[in-house]
Parts: structure tokens; sequence; C-alpha cells
């Protein structure tokens, strides 16, 4: 949050300052601090728009329906200068060029498009002129965009390296235009960039990494809304919490709420704590794991379960190939089908390791039986 505080000013102030793209596995509170960043960002003046990208939608689709709002906001706003309206002009003709049904997002009959801007079909070329018009439309009133985007691991190489771009652009320019990305660990489409956007992203963004809570924070997670309260937890409580969870925010948040329901009186101590592991349990195997789980094909489950065979950390692809007694290369589909559905991902070279914490745990539940080799 401070990062993204001084990112906010910075480039309000017209000076250079990196993008955020917060990485981490699911359920540690990217999204959550995406939405508490968009409500700085407001709170700092900006217009801002959020959206989540999904697997089989671009980012031109994305983007356009929520570039066109924020054009006809800044629009709105007090002042003199047509540039909202060029905006909305470039905006027309980048919408030609990737073939959106008209009926989806209409830009308005008065508004015609501006030809050879943003119309080139090169999304890389394009997209640095879209952010360029929307970026100067909300110069000229003396305002500042902030644009986040959830779930950033679903865009291809292409359209992360043009997103990038658009960002070197801005950067030029000191345009009033900010970026802040969520994802998974290691952008699939970020490791398939190659030369000069490569060099960019290094350089124009910061990516960190959001984990699980170190002991205290965690304490204190569950300690101050349950003291906000008027009631107390006991140390020892606070401790088992943190050992079942390893920290991971969505567990946290799991476990303080059933114990919570299950104390008959305060302070919560540990026995409410072991009373509640099993509906917990059930709870998470339910609404977090097999929501996951229940897409996968039975082979993908299999190397899956091999991998909870090995343990929780990042495992070899080698390890995981002889422990279901296969050749490695025969294993290559089904480990790009898992990284495609955001189940692993490949930490590095030739090592795989699951985007969702305490998945072996759960697979070692879901799948008690394993035929493997070891
Ligand atoms: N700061 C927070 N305060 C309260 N709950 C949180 C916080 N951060 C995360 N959580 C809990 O963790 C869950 C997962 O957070 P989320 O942002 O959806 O994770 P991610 O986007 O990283 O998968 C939330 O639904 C909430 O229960
Ligand atoms: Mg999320």
């Amino acid at each position: 949050m401070e990062q993204a505080r001084v990112l906010l000013g910075r480039v309000r102030a017209g000076r250079p300052e990196r993008s955020l793209l917060l990485t981490g596995l699911r359920g540690v509170g990217k999204t959550v601090l995406l939405n508490e960043i968009e409500r700085i960002a407001q709170g700092d003046g900006y217009h801002t728009t959020l959206v989540e990208a999904h697997e089989g939608k671009s980012l031109a689709v994305l983007l356009a329906p929520q570039l066109r709002r924020l054009l006809f906001e800044l629009d709105r706003l007090a002042g003199v200068g047509h540039k909202a309206r060029r905006g909305l002009a470039v905006l027309k003709s980048f919408i030609g060029t990737i073939r959106i049904s008209v009926g989806e997002i209409d830009i308005g009959v008065d508004i015609e498009p501006e030809p050879g801007a943003a119309d080139s079909g090169d999304l890389e070329v394009d997209l640095s002129s879209l952010f360029g018009a929307v970026a100067e439309a909300a110069e000229e009133r003396g305002a500042a965009v902030a644009i986040l985007i959830d779930e950033i691991q679903y865009f291809s190489s292409a359209e992360l390296g043009a997103l990038i771009m658009a960002m070197h652009k801005m950067q030029q320019r000191q345009l009033p235009l900010v970026l802040v990305g969520a994802g998974l660990p290691i952008l699939p489409g970020l490791a398939g960039l190659a030369g000069e956007s490569k060099s960019y992203a290094e350089r124009l963004f910061s990516f960190p990494n959001v984990g699980p809570l170190h002991e205290p924070d965690a304490a204190q997670a569950l300690r101050e809304p349950i003291e906000e309260a008027g009631e107390k937890i006991e140390p020892a409580a606070l401790q088992e919490i943190f050992r079942l969870t390893m920290g991971y925010p969505y567990f946290l948040q799991e476990w303080g709420y059933q114990a919570w329901n299950h104390a008959t009186d305060s302070p919560i101590t540990l026995q409410d704590v072991h009373h509640t592991t099993e509906v917990v349990t059930r709870r998470l195997d339910e609404n977090f794991f097999r929501v996951r789980f229940d897409r996968l094909t039975p082979r993908e489950k299999q190397y899956l379960r091999a991998m909870a065979e090995l343990g929780s950390g990042s495992q070899r692809s080698g390890d995981i190939a002889d422990t279901l007694g296969m050749i490695i290369n025969r294993l290559g589909p089904v480990r790009a089908n898992l990284i495609k559905k955001g189940m692993v991902y490949s930490p590095s070279h030739g090592e795989m390791a699951f985007t969702v914490p305490l998945f072996d745990e759960f697979l070692r539940r879901a799948m008690p039986e394993f035929e493997g080799t070891r």
C-alpha cells in the first residue's frame, strides 16, 4: 500500500515511478489489496477503473468499455479543451480494429473515428496511442487516471508486451496514467517476452510479492477484530491457528470466523480451535480447493497427486515423472495444461510448484490412494 501511495503521488506530480504488479499465490489478498489501492487512488482524486482478466477474453475487449467510461467521465469534468472527445474518437478507431460488436460498447454517433489513430492492428502501437489519448485528456483537465487489472496472468505475451510499451510511453511523456496489476507468481506472459519489452518490463515495473503473514501480523489480524468486539483470544489459540494456516490470509479468515462462531464464551481457547478444525477443513475443501480440483482431468489430477506425494514445496519435473513412473517428455502437455489452468507454475527451470497454498494436503485428503511407483 505504501508503494502504491508513492506511485500515485509521484505520477500525479508528473514524476516517473514504476508501475506495480502484485504477484502471489491464490488467497493471499491480492484482490483485497487491489481494491484498497483503487480506494486510495480515488481518495487522491484519480479516475479509476478495476477490471479482472479472464481466460479467453482479450486485453482490448476488456479495456475498451472501461476506457470509454473514463473518457466520458473526463469529458464531464469542468475545464476547456477537447481532448476527451478526441480520446473517444481514438477509441472508436481502436474498436474498429478489434471488431467488438458496436452494440456492446456504443461510443456515440456524433463521434467520428480518428483514422490513423490506434487502428494499425498492431496492439503494441494501438494501445500506446489509446493510453496516450486517455492520459492527455486527463492531463488537460488536471486529472489523473489509474487502471487496475486483476488476474493479469491470463494475458498473452503480446498483450503484456503492449501494456509495457504503453506504460513506457506514459513515462517518457510524463502523462498522468498509472497501472497496477495483480496475478499469480511468474506470469507466463512475462516469461515469453523478448527483446525491448523484456528489458522495459524490468525497468518500468516493480513486482512486489504478496505472501503469507508473519506470526505477529497473523496474530494481530485475528486478535484485533475480536478485541474490537470486546472479547479475547488465548495466545495458545493464536499459535495453533498460525500453525494450521501457515499465515495464509484466506485460511486465517476462515479459521478466525469458525473459532469465533464455535466459542461459547471469552476468551477463545485452544480447545475451541481444535473443535473447529474439522468444519474448517470441510469448508475449505468445498469452497476453496474443490472448485479448482473439479475442473481437472484424471491425468491432471494424477500429476498433481504425484507432486503432493513429494511434499509442499517446489518439485523437480524429473522427480514428478519418476513418481508417476513415466518419461518426463510425455508429461509436457499435462504440465502445460495445468499451468494454463493456473494450478501450477514454474518458479525456475525444471521446477513445478502449486499456486494454491496447502494444496498438497488437500490432494492427499481427496485422493488418499496413490498408485505411484514410490
Ligand atoms: N486485508 C485483509 N483483511 C481481511 N481479509 C483478508 C485480507 N486480505 C485477504 N483476506 C482474506 O483472504 C481472502 C483472499 O483474498 P484475495 O484478495 O481474494 O486473495 P487473492 O486475490 O490473492 O487470491 C479474502 O476473501 C479474505 O477472506
Ligand atoms: Mg484474486
